[in-house]
């Protein structure tokens, strides 16, 4: 048999296991159920909550189905029953292995996308943090609006990318402050498109899309790139977030406005019909449940 390529480490107990995590987290774990000082289920809990995606197997005599819902309950990803069958082992460890590759490579392109936005907003120092900003407002009116937790999953990602097509613009446009041409217009009112093609490659386009796309339409259809009449209530929260955001950053050439003024704002997009009420207030209550983790 091929051997697999890994490295092991290995610990007589749950305990020691642990300790051993201090010289770095392993791809797959195998963990025996009966255990002295730490057994399997409470190893498995301390590690799910290191890194709830760290692969467990427990390995186990008892096929009982009592013991296999505790493990499950615990976070177990897969069981193993003893005496182990070695090509069971083989496989359903590289299976994990690979699955584990997958994720930390999709992990790797939500980085590498998430540091273009900030190497984006860094280029003007009132935009720096605007991504994380929004994402954070958002995802408070979000909560208000009763999303659940892969909305806002999808939501936050989808709010701290929603400038990503601004990549393709010159700096001096991205600074702004001076008048712009209509050609200059053009490209700006391009970025949402522009992210929307740089997104495509990821697997969770089609769920990120409608915050990077349609984060500057608005409800009377005067926004872009569609020119929609209808939006989504948790794109319309990343909206707000942005417009509130921009207004409460101060820029060169004016002052940032204080939150009651940005929120002021927010209703007279609401009375020229171009938010929606529902969201507007979801977001001022959402931001004053908040206050106290905004500095
Ligand atoms: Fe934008
Ligand atoms: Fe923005």
């Amino acid at each position: 048999m091929a051997p697999l390529g890994v490295e092991v480490w290995q610990a007589p107990n749950g305990q020691e296991a642990l300790g051993l995590l201090r010289q770095g987290l392993p791809h797959v774990v195998l963990a025996d159920l009966h255990m002295p000082l730490m057994d399997g289920l409470e190893l498995t809990r301390r590690l799910k909550a290191l890194d709830p995606l760290l692969p467990v197997i427990l390995l186990t005599a008892d096929a009982e189905r009592e013991v296999r819902l505790q493990g499950i309950q615990a976070g177990a990803d897969d069981f193993l029953h003893k005496p182990v069958d070695l090509t069971e082992l083989r496989l359903r460890v590289g299976g994990h292995l690979e699955r584990r590759r997958l994720q930390e490579k999709l992990e790797d392109l939500e980085r590498a996308l998430l540091a273009l936005v900030r190497a984006v907003e860094a280029k003007d120092a009132y935009t720096a943090g605007h991504g994380e900003r929004v994402a954070t407002y958002a995802l408070y009116a979000a909560g208000e609006l009763g999303a659940g937790e892969e909305e806002l999953a999808d939501l936050r990602l989808g709010a701290l990318l929603h400038d990503v097509g601004k990549i393709a613009l010159p700096d001096p446009i991205l600074r702004g402050g001076y008048p712009l041409t209509e050609a200059e217009w053009r490209a700006i009112r391009e970025h949402p498109v522009k992210g929307d093609e740089i997104l495509k490659p990821l697997r969770a386009h089609p769920r990120l899309r409608p915050y990077v796309r349609w984060h500057h339409e608005r409800l009377d259809g005067s926004g872009y790139p569609d020119g929609l009449t209808e939006v989504p209530p948790l794109v319309q929260a990343v909206a707000a977030a942005d417009i509130y955001d921009a207004l409460t950053s101060g820029r060169t050439y004016r002052q940032a406005l204080r939150p009651e003024e940005a929120l002021e704002a927010l209703e007279a997009e609401v009375r020229q019909g171009r938010l929606s009420r529902e969201v507007v207030r979801a977001f001022r209550s959402g931001m004053a449940r908040n206050r106290f983790r905004l500095t």
